[in-house]
């Protein structure tokens, strides 16, 4: 949901925790120039996060250049998996950039086939080619090219429809886009695919949760099982951090076997430990024909990948499936030495333990206030609902307001996602402390208790 933030400084509570500090007016006063030439020279649509300069970040924690630290819950945007600025993915992007390598194309470079081998290494069987790209959007688009070529190839070209979820967020180019589940999101695009269709999320929502669902919406869209390129779905669904149930997920494994549609996991989000395993579809007990990642990959500098079964990525002949920046060495170096962490430090296993305190604390604060209307996600990534008590209605209203508050207290936060823009997602570097949690989920209680006190009394259980 589209907000901007005031940039008039206002007085706000110093603190001081041992991870936290906030000694300054926020927005910082001395920030408002770079505010103002951000906002004079960047489009208005740049206008959507709180106005944190950053300065620095490492590990768990942003600093501004004014004495202030917050505890992150960003990870910038899910990208900080193995911490911010860790001096090893630093040390390999130095050592890569005075190399002297700093760019090659599609030419071959060792750095570039020892990245692919560490994750075919990394992923299970099938999926064991791997073609590196930049952002995860273009990760999406290169997976519908790979189902609609797919779907031509074993069942002609009536077989190109591209089945994806309501709600689903899969990047902002055309067909990505096209993609996605948010129909305001598509309202530029004037024309859309027809051969592009969202079926309800089996989220235990209104829309339902079971396999028949799936079939049943495929049936009112008139869709034959038939002539199904692929389906693609957010491991978890970004807006919300809901998972699918397993057996929905194994039996849409089933299903796209059956069809010879290819099923594709957008791991953008959940990869690279997010979710307290290596890979967020281990939790469904499946393996996907295509896993896209980007994001948490390099945690910093950008680069992206498609991964898949031999048969499927080679469906393209010499020369016709590249980019620009495929491969960058720099940030090829980048991604070894984060993956090289993710998998050494196993935080994957730290994800799931102070995960499960996270989801602890949280439960807790959506057991005291009927505010919070649910609690979704695994490992180091939550989705809390804010909700109008009573109504249930998301209260994006609120959801703004805790953002700002939690960031004037010490923890960065995005603004809120999902439906309605009531969706706080939690979603910090996975090097994050039990301790480091403690504190930053005793500030979104403050946050809740001040905000509720400012409600009307009906507002109140
Ligand atoms: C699940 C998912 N897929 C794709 C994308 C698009 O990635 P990018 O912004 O790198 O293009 C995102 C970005 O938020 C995402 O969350």
């Amino acid at each position: 949901m589209a907000r901007e933030y005031n940039l008039t400084p206002k007085p706000v509570a110093r603190v001081e925790t041992p991870f936290r500090r906030i000694a300054t007016d926020f927005p910082v006063p001395q920030s408002i120039p770079i505010l103002e030439k951000l906002q004079a020279y960047e489009p208005v649509a740049m206008r959507g996060q709180p106005p944190v300069v950053w300065d620095r970040a490492e590990g768990f924690q942003v600093y501004d250049a004014w004495g202030n630290r917050w505890i992150d819950w960003s990870s910038g945007v899910l990208i900080a998996n193995a911490g911010h600025g860790r001096p090893e993915i630093a040390e390999a992007i130095a050592r890569q950039a005075s190399a002297r390598l700093l760019t090659n194309y599609c030419f071959p470079s060792e750095i570039r086939s020892r990245l692919v081998e560490r994750l075919a290494g990394l992923l299970p069987q099938p999926l064991k080619k791997v073609f590196l790209l930049t952002t995860g959007s273009e990760t999406v688009e290169c997976a519908i090219k790979l189902c609609r070529t797919y779907g031509a190839r074993v069942g002609g070209r009536a077989k190109h429809v591209i089945v994806s979820y309501e709600k689903a967020f899969h990047g902002r180019t055309l067909g990505s886009q096209q993609a996605g589940g948010i129909p305001a999101l598509k309202e530029w695009m004037v024309n859309l695919d027809p051969g592009f269709v969202q079926v309800p999320f089996p989220d235990g929502g209104r829309s339902g949760s079971t396999f028949e669902d799936f079939e049943r919406a495929l049936a009112e869209h008139n869709v034959e099982p038939r002539n199904v390129a692929g389906v693609i779905l957010e491991t978890y669904q970004g807006g919300t951090a809901a998972f699918a149930p397993p057996e929905y997920m194994q039996a849409l494994r089933q299903w796209s076997t059956g069809h010879n549609a290819l099923l594709v996991c957008d791991e953008v989000q959940a990869g690279f430990g997010r979710t307290g395993t290596l890979w967020g579809f281990e939790h469904y007990g499946i393996v996907p024909d295509l896993a896209l990642f980007g994001k948490g990959m390099s945690s910093s500098l950008p680069i992206a990948a498609v991964a898949g079964r031999p048969d499927v990525m080679d469906l393209h002949p010499a020369g016709s499936m590249t980019s620009t920046h495929t491969g960058n060495p720099v940030c090829c170096a980048a991604a070894l030495a984060s993956i090289d962490l993710v998998v050494g430090e196993d935080l994957a296993g730290n994800s799931r333990r102070v995960g499960a305190l996270l989801h602890q604390r949280l439960q807790a604060l959506e057991a005291r206030f009927p505010h919070i209307g649910g609690v979704a996600g695994k490992g180091l990534v939550a989705g809390v609902a804010c909700v109008v008590p009573g109504a249930r209605e998301p209260d994006g209203d609120l959801a703004g307001e805790l953002v700002e508050t939690c960031v004037e207290k010490g923890v960065l936060m995005f603004s809120p996602v999902g439906p309605g823009g009531a969706t706080l997602k939690i979603s910090p570097p996975l090097v994050i402390t039990e301790a480091a949690i403690l504190d930053s989920v005793s500030a979104l209680e403050e946050a809740l208790a001040e905000a509720v006190a400012r409600r009307p009394a009906a507002a109140h259980r």
